[in-house]
């Protein structure tokens, strides 16, 4: 299982009320405590943080307010002396506006790297080349009065695209994963995966049949010039090949995870592209029972029908030469809002049963195991650019990305300063020390949760069937090597009964409740409202 640390919340060390290394480097016992595997650590490289760090001004450089390359070094040794893995945030997209790249490319129109950029004539109006918008509102392309042409950036203008069509800059980026494979790292979350090419026509993308007024500007285009161009899985196949090439490595990315299209991304046995598209349905989805079974099954079929592909941990089926895609499930990152949030505290426990139990890969953002909901921020004081740019969209990233509560000393012990996003509200209720005395708590069940995945192997490498909806009920099966379990999750606040089809006696192994009944009777199983189980079936 993986856990997102998004270094500035997490642990600051030196009172500038921004988390930093050095404080991450603090805590690292408390993510092995909790049984981690891998940290995805967002982006620590030198950066003006207009998109706190995924506006990168040097890809090699560590940016002073989070420590030094030495700061860097030590954690890696210091994950792995756990047994744990670094998984680092690569942001291949875009740069910043000051990265030394973009400064040689904006210098003139006959600069060598010039290209590294893309850059358009103004349209036939004199305006923009196209009317193609950023992803966070506005015209895609910004005008460069020294040299007459706009450039492009899907993102901020203060981030412009790198021309992922030059075979230089596709160079440029392999050696930057390579410096950080030297330093020992493990993996990489590819940002903005699926949006690295562009069509070279600048063809207009088309409008949203049903986008009107409350649709965010962004939202009101299909993207099928600007996002997940078929050349990108090619670039892609080819970061896979430069990754492995002294060794393995774990490549997660960024990618619209919500249709079919997710699997193009797994490639095949002669082009293997990720192993890890992001996946977040069990959060985007309606928590209706048979829209929720609908939801996970439909995933796993996709990747059921993906080929054998080299290198993913292929055992789901249980049959050799069987090899699938691996899945990915997500409850949390920096962008998405808590699932706490989300789907409200009884229900996030459920998610959280879910991720675990679910067969493929967990991946959770610290605070989830809290059960943080978000800090609310109100737009006009909002740090968050996609906030600045479309305010009251709701789409603000801040309140995810409050400061880690980890105590009750002052700041919750995140800072000794001014914190540079407020505390989330109740933090007083939900910290780190006061969670980890309470059985009940969050913190105990994730806990609980991460060390039963670790145990049964059926839960790691089983089959995964039977799924059903009776009621508010939803549950499947687990199998391997004659073991076999059963996930059951009541959706509903009222107790509801679970008859198992065949009548097996029933074992509990785990409840989302700290106090579960003995659930073991010739009736049925009772689970109360919002209980989730694992159940022995013998
Ligand atoms: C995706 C990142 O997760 C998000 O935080 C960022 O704003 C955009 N990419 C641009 O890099």
């Amino acid at each position: 299982m993986i856990c997102q640390v998004y270094p500035l919340s997490f642990q600051d060390s030196d009172g500038d009320g921004r988390g930093d290394l050095p404080g991450l480097l603090s805590r690292l016992d408390y993510l092995c405590e909790l049984g981690i595997d891998a940290i995805w650590l967002a982006p620590v490289y030198c950066s003006p943080m207009r998109d706190f760090g995924y506006d990168v001004a040097d890809f090699t450089g560590i940016e002073p307010c989070f420590g030094s390359l030495g700061d860097f070094d030590r954690l890696v040794q210091a994950l792995h002396e756990r047994g744990m893995r670094l998984v680092l945030d690569f942001v291949p997209n875009h740069t910043a506006d000051t990265h030394p790249w973009f400064v040689a490319s904006r210098s003139s129109r006959n600069h060598p790297q010039r290209d590294w950029y893309v850059w358009a004539d103004a349209g036939p109006d004199g305006g923009p080349p196209n009317r193609w918008t950023s992803r966070f509102g506005g015209s895609a392309w910004e005008y460069d009065a020294g040299t007459g042409q706009y450039y492009y950036h899907a993102f901020l203008k203060e981030q412009p695209d790198l021309n992922w069509h030059n075979p230089e800059v596709r160079q440029a980026m392999a050696e930057v994963l390579r410096f950080w494979q030297a330093r020992g790292v493990d993996g990489f979350r590819i940002d903005a995966a699926a949006v690295l090419a562009e069509d070279v026509k600048l063809r207009e993308d088309p409008p949203k049949p049903d986008a009107d007024g409350q649709t965010p500007e962004p939202e009101r285009v299909e993207r099928v010039y600007t996002d997940y161009r078929p050349e990108v899985l090619d670039w892609l196949a080819e970061l896979r090949r430069c990754a492995e090439a002294d060794g393995p490595s774990l490549l997660l990315g960024e990618v619209d995870g919500s249709g079919d299209r997710i699997v193009d991304f797994y490639g095949d046995a002669g082009r293997p592209i990720l192993h890890l598209p992001l996946n977040y349905r069990l959060i985007d989805t309606d928590w209706q029972g048979p829209l929720l079974r609908e939801t996970v099954e439909h995933y796993l079929t996709l990747l059921d029908a993906l080929g054998p592909e080299p290198g993913t941990a292929g055992a789901r089926q249980g049959g050799p030469g069987k090899p699938k895609g691996w899945p990915c499930w997500a409850v949390g990152s920096h962008d998405k809002p808590r699932v706490a949030r989300t789907l409200g505290p009884e229900r996030a426990r459920l998610a959280a049963l879910l991720l675990f139990t679910l067969p493929g890969t967990a991946l959770f953002f610290a605070g989830d195991e809290l059960g943080l909901e978000g800090c609310p921020v109100p737009s006009e004081q909002s740090r968050d650019p996609f906030e600045r740019q479309l305010p009251g969209f709701g789409l603000n990233r801040d309140p995810q990305r409050a400061p880690m509560p980890w105590s009750d000393a002052p700041q919750a012990g995140f800072t000794t300063g001014e914190p540079w996003l407020p505390l989330e509200p109740g933090h007083e209720q939900r910290h780190v020390a006061r969670q980890q005395r309470d059985p009940a708590s969050m913190w105990s069940l994730y806990r609980r949760l991460i060390a039963l995945r670790k145990a049964e192997a059926a839960l790691g490498v089983g089959s995964c069937f039977g799924f059903f909806t009776a009621d508010a009920l939803l549950g499947f099966q687990r199998a391997w090597a004659g073991r076999r379990l059963q996930v059951v999750v009541n959706l509903a606040g009222t107790p509801q009964v679970h008859r198992p089809d065949d009548g097996r006696p029933a074992r509990l192994l785990l409840s989302t409740r700290p106090d579960p009944e003995a659930p073991g009777s010739s009736e049925g199983i009772r689970l109360e409202g919002y209980e989730g189980v694992v159940l022995v079936l013998d």
